[in-house]
């Protein structure tokens, strides 16, 4: 039995046939609609999501099995009976769990007492999926991923760890440009670029944003992650220089940009990127659906 918590689990191999099923699966969706007939799973959310919920609960449906939505924003695990019971419980039924958490410690525990894989939807320290949609999205505008160099700006977060590790995986070059102290994890980071240098590509920070030259892809994120109740007003004035706008777009050389989603419009990314002919935010919100696809019919 496999699990996705941190990213760190799977090979080349296994990413790589991750995304080539995940784009067989948008080509032909027909020749899918059994693959996990009569599976189910329970989708925990402890925060909002649009993307993220919607996707898996189709994955689901499009695979000939079921997603229960459980909604968690009123109460975290744990609060009403312990997480290692509620893990105890939920496995009794369902094949699968798929979880938003506040802690990734709480989608350790699911896995250390469930008995079925645990899928992680975000958490404090990673965001997975969406990498494997965010790199399946890349291979398909550049046609490929080896040293493709993607240049991440803003805050490092969870979306900036998952990024990495990945890329790290994948072959990607990635740069991280983030204002000094608020850069990606560093232990993740430190994990990623070991695996980076067995995979022939290079994982970098730097704080300097008129370093962002001679990239293929440009990658933003929310200044403030759910969760983290600072006001985004607050913080403008740190990340305003790392903002993807159409002057850093020209200067970077970039042929696409990605954004997670949801953007704060005219904060980390301008009206006018976004609704550019560059961006590439919707296909990459398309592929959550996909790569979800893609993963469940994996682990299940
Ligand atoms: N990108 C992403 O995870 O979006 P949601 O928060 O809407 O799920
Ligand atoms: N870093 C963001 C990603 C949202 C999809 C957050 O955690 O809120």
């Amino acid at each position: 039995m496999r699990h996705l918590l941190t990213g760190f689990e799977f090979s080349q191999d296994e990413y790589l046939e991750i995304l080539e099923t995940a784009a067989a699966m948008k080509a032909e969706p027909h020749k899918y609609t059994e693959a996990i007939k009569g599976k189910s799973g329970a989708i925990m959310f402890e925060k909002p999501s649009l993307r993220t919920r919607t996707t898996f609960e189709l994955a689901f449906y499009r695979l000939g099995g079921h997603g229960v939505y459980l909604d968690l924003q009123n109460g975290e695990l744990g609060k009403r009976e312990t997480i290692a019971d509620y893990a105890r419980n939920l496995c009794r039924w369902v094949d699968c769990l798929v979880g938003r958490v506040y802690s990734q410690k709480t989608l350790e525990e699911l896995a250390a007492y469930g008995s079925v894989p645990v899928i992680n939807a975000l958490s404090d320290l990673y965001h997975p999926a969406q990498a494997m949609a965010d790199y399946l999205t890349v291979k398909e505008h550049l046609g490929k991923l080896q040293n493709v160099k993607l240049a991440y700006l803003g805050d490092g977060n969870n979306v900036t760890n998952s990024l990495c590790v990945a890329g790290a995986i994948l072959g990607v070059d990635v740069t991280c440009f983030c204002p000094q102290g608020s850069g990606p994890d560093v232990q993740i980071f430190t994990q990623a670029s070991e695996l980076a240098r067995q995979h022939g590509c290079k994982l970098c920070v730097d704080s300097d944003p008129s370093h962002v030259r001679n990239f293929d892809v440009l990658y933003t994120d929310t200044w403030v992650s759910m969760g983290d109740n600072t006001p985004l007003e607050s913080v403008k004035k740190k990340y305003m220089p790392y903002q993807v706008n159409q002057q850093l777009v020209d200067a970077s050389g970039a042929q696409i940009v990605l954004h997670c989603l949801p953007a704060h419009r005219n904060y980390e990314i301008t009206d006018e990127v976004m609704d550019g002919s560059k961006s590439v935010v919707f296909d990459e919100a398309e592929n959550r659906l996909h790569i979800h696809m893609s993963l469940l019919s994996k682990l299940i």
